[in-house]
């Protein structure tokens, strides 16, 4: 089966009244234990490589390792999608490598700190759109900003999405998804405590969808980073200070709502971070990678396979037939932005 694109995976999701999860991948144990995942729940699923992903494998293996994906589950729609461009050529790159999906993330200036003005957004999104519809690709595009930083991207501040805006945007643009900012950050360090319906915009997801009840919405900072995760690796030697997630009961009440892809990429680190540390720290004589790669992959199966089913994805995969980019690409050309 060839890769999947997001527009489709997430129409599919949106029939079906589910979530998909869009899970952050830089190495071979990350991409395999998604992949396992996902065979286990036969759920459709999405990987995703932001540019510092690109930047530590490489862009070959990278895309080398989704098509073994591919390979190893035919049976499974998987979509290859670039987190958070930070500009039109990085997207294009994106494209011209293979990626069935790419995140135009004009909220920030191409420097990925800087909130930018709503006609910058509103320009490289567009310009992206254009350029990934010609070819069947999809594009996801943010509204607003989130908090936290990771790998130097991020701003730091929280600008909550505004609905009317939402609407105007996504008409102006053509995106198939809006990532929205409803007040959840990246990382691990996302809340002191826990968050009530007053910390979480989730209002908005409501607003936006009633206004906007055809656009897939896309919650960015997903993670629940689950207390057990966090207790395990600092009793096998670390330092992580006390923290919450966002609870997976907000996020299920999000795609009952409109949200339809959910980004998680903490979850995945935390639980092959407690599963390294666990494995090195009871072995002490063990000097073969693999005893120490092995359990980590299989907690990054664990923690996938019990979001999917939480997002309501699993035993969705064999729903749909993939359709091709060249079957996108004349889809989109039946409907050009603006006519
Ligand atoms: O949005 C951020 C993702 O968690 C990716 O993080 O840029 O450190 O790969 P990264
Ligand atoms: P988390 O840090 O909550 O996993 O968010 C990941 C994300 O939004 C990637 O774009
Ligand atoms: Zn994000």
């Amino acid at each position: 089966m060839p890769l999947a694109t997001l527009r489709q995976v997430l129409d599919e999701a949106a029939k079906g009244g589910y979530g998909v999860g869009a899970f952050n991948v830089n190495n071979m144990e990350q991409v395999q234990g998604i992949t396992e995942a996902a065979i286990e729940q036969a759920s459709p699923v999405i990987m995703q490589a932001s540019r510092g992903a690109i930047a530590y494998a490489g862009p070959n293996f990278l895309r080398h390792l989704i098509m073994a994906a591919a390979e190893t589950a035919p049976e499974i729609p998987i979509v290859l999608h670039l987190d958070h461009g930070d500009k039109p050529e990085t997207c294009l790159m994106a494209i011209d490598l293979g990626f069935t999906s790419v995140m135009m993330d004009g909220s920030l200036l191409a420097d990925g700190k800087t909130p930018s003005d709503y006609d910058y957004n509103v320009a490289v999104t567009r310009e992206v759109v254009a350029a990934a519809h010609a070819k069947g690709v999809s594009v996801e595009g943010e509204l607003g900003t989130l908090g936290g930083i990771e790998d130097g991207h991020g701003s730091g501040e929280v600008h909550l999405t505004d609905p009317d805006q939402a609407v105007d945007f996504v008409e102006q643009t053509g995106v198939d998804a809006l990532a929205v900012a409803i007040g959840t950050s990246h990382g691990a360090y996302k809340f002191t405590k826990k968050p009530t319906g007053d910390v979480l915009a989730m209002h908005l997801i409501e607003e936006i969808h009633g206004k906007l009840p055809e656009t897939h919405m896309v919650m960015h900072g997903s993670s629940s980073v689950p207390q057990e995760l966090v207790d395990r690796i600092n009793a096998a030697g670390g330092k992580l200070e006390a923290t919450y997630g966002v609870p997976v009961e907000e996020i299920q009440q999000g795609i009952r709502h409109g949200v339809r892809k959910v980004n998680v990429d903490t979850d995945g680190r935390l639980a092959i971070t407690a599963a390294l540390r666990e494995t090195i720290l009871a072995n002490p004589k063990e000097f073969d990678p693999r005893a120490f790669f092995k359990p980590a992959r299989e907690a990054m199966k664990a923690v996938v396979a019990e979001r999917l089913t939480q997002f309501g994805a699993a035993g969705h995969a064999g729903d749909y037939e993939v359709l091709p980019l060249e079957a996108m690409a004349e889809r989109y050309a039946g409907s050009p932005v603006g006519a």
